[in-house]
């Protein structure tokens, strides 16, 4: 451990920006337009452990978290923070990688923000909101402050006076403005925020506008096999996408454009109808992005449920169990980056995080004009199960959302007799 370091400068990762320059990779031309791969990207490496670390201890269904905006507020908060409170988080926030260049973590986090501002309107509608509450904190570093709201768009706010029924209410407001007016479901952890508590939090609403449209028309009902069987509305769409069947481990993986090719969703949709802890098993960064690179230009039907997926989390627990434990121990935290007064305890007390996500057919401006693809012999892609979901941004590669759709709402299908 080194934490005499500058917080979060000189973590080395890996070829993320030098994809282009091996040379196989870029004479497929599939391989050559692809953004960056991702085991050199933070997003990416904290995003699958907890995403893992979720789904172990999970009993809620319908996970759902920005790896990108957590990754890029956890960077935020390491700023402000020294010794070994920094060194985990940066550990939090390290590549997979062997090391082949140096970059700073929060340059790479803090540039691909900016390319999602970029693509929001265009590729997709989102907000996106971080804030840093404090509770009875003396005057906050304003360096800091100023640091972290230009370099990772974080919004710091004081907690009221009140006690923890209060707290949780504010919490619970400003996740609403975060989400654009939508009611973030409740969050059910217990909050303790005693004098010198920070609440790190995100809100993060995403609607994909795909490049080409699904057809409205031919939206029907049908039956979504998840942990109940429900009726939902499936969308349909022949084309050409980019799609990997691995046989050996029973799925399917397609690559879906949104709109001007800022972002796209991927899906993972196991073979047959089980639960997703099979394959959750195998998941690695490097797994995935073999599979992006084994993706080619395939005919394909898909048909996918038009869902809305909503998630809240506290994060503490999870964040703990991946490492980090000194931030919420008021003796032993030192934010002594974030505080004016050096003596000042500052601790951790939350990491909350909504997320929401809304499936549906429309595209982008003018995605419902393009020509139709010829389309032969399609594979299916038919997701009437439990299926993993992530979208990429194309430009910085770095991972926007991840999540898995165990449970489609709809109404209960009964046994016919
Ligand atoms: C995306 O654009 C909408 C509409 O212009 C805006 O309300 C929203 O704040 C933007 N989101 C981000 C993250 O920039
Ligand atoms: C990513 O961007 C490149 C360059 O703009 C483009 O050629 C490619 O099709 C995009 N990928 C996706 C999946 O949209
Ligand atoms: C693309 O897919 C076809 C059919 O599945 C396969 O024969 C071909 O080898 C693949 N091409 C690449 C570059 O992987
Ligand atoms: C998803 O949420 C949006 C906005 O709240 C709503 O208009 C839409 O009807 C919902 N879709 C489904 C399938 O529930």
């Amino acid at each position: 451990m080194l934490p005499s370091l500058p917080c979060c400068i000189l973590i080395a990762l890996p070829a993320l920006l030098v994809q282009a320059s091996t040379a196989d990779s870029s004479k497929k031309s599939p391989a050559a337009s692809r953004p960056p791969a991702p085991p050199g990207d933070p997003s990416w490496a904290l995003g699958l452990r907890l995403y893992q670390g979720l789904r172990l201890d999970s009993v809620s269904v319908n996970t759902l978290f920005s790896p990108l905006l957590l990754a890029s507020s956890l960077s935020a908060l390491c700023d402000g923070s020294a010794g070994t409170t920094a060194s985990q988080l940066q550990d939090l926030l390290k590549a997979p990688s062997p090391a082949k260049t140096e970059a700073d973590t929060g340059v790479i986090l803090s540039g691909a923000l900016k390319s999602l501002s970029e693509a929001n309107g265009s590729s997709f509608n989102l907000h996106a909101s971080t804030a840093l509450f404090s509770k009875q904190a003396s005057q906050l570093n304003q360096e800091f402050v100023k640091g972290s709201q230009t370099k990772f768009q974080v919004q710091h706010q004081p907690l009221e006076e009140g006690d923890s029924k209060s707290d949780l209410k504010q919490f619970q407001r400003w996740a609403k403005t975060g989400l654009g007016g939508l009611e973030g479901a409740p969050l059910v952890a217990e909050i303790q925020a005693k004098t010198g508590a920070l609440f790190l939090a995100n809100a993060l609403r995403f609607r994909g506008l795909w490049e080409r449209e699904f057809s409205k028309e031919s939206a029907d009902l049908r039956t979504f096999l998840g942990k109940k069987y429900t009726k939902v509305m499936m969308m349909h769409r022949a084309g050409l996408y980019h799609h990997y069947e691995d046989v050996e481990n029973m799925v399917q993986v397609l690559e879906v454009p949104l709109w001007g090719g800022k972002a796209s969703v991927v899906l993972l949709l196991p073979f047959h109808v089980e639960s997703l802890g099979r394959l959750e098993k195998l998941l690695t960064v490097e797994l995935l992005s073999k599979w992006l690179e084994k993706t080619n230009t395939t005919s394909v039907i898909i048909s996918l449920p038009i869902a809305n997926i909503t998630s809240t989390l506290s994060l503490q627990t999870r964040l703990s169990a991946m490492g980090l434990t000194d931030a919420w121990d008021q003796k032993v935290a030192d934010f002594s980056g974030v505080s004016e007064k050096k003596k000042e305890k500052l601790y951790l007390g939350g990491v909350l995080h909504w997320a929401s996500l809304e499936l549906t057919a429309e595209a982008g401006r003018g995605g419902a004009e393009l020509e139709e693809e010829h389309v032969e012999k399609p594979k299916l892609f038919y997701a009437d199960h439990p299926f993993i979901f992530f979208v990429r941004d194309n430009t910085s590669g770095a991972l926007l959302l991840m999540g898995a759709l165990d449970h489609a709402e709809g109404e209960a299908l009964h046994d016919e007799l």
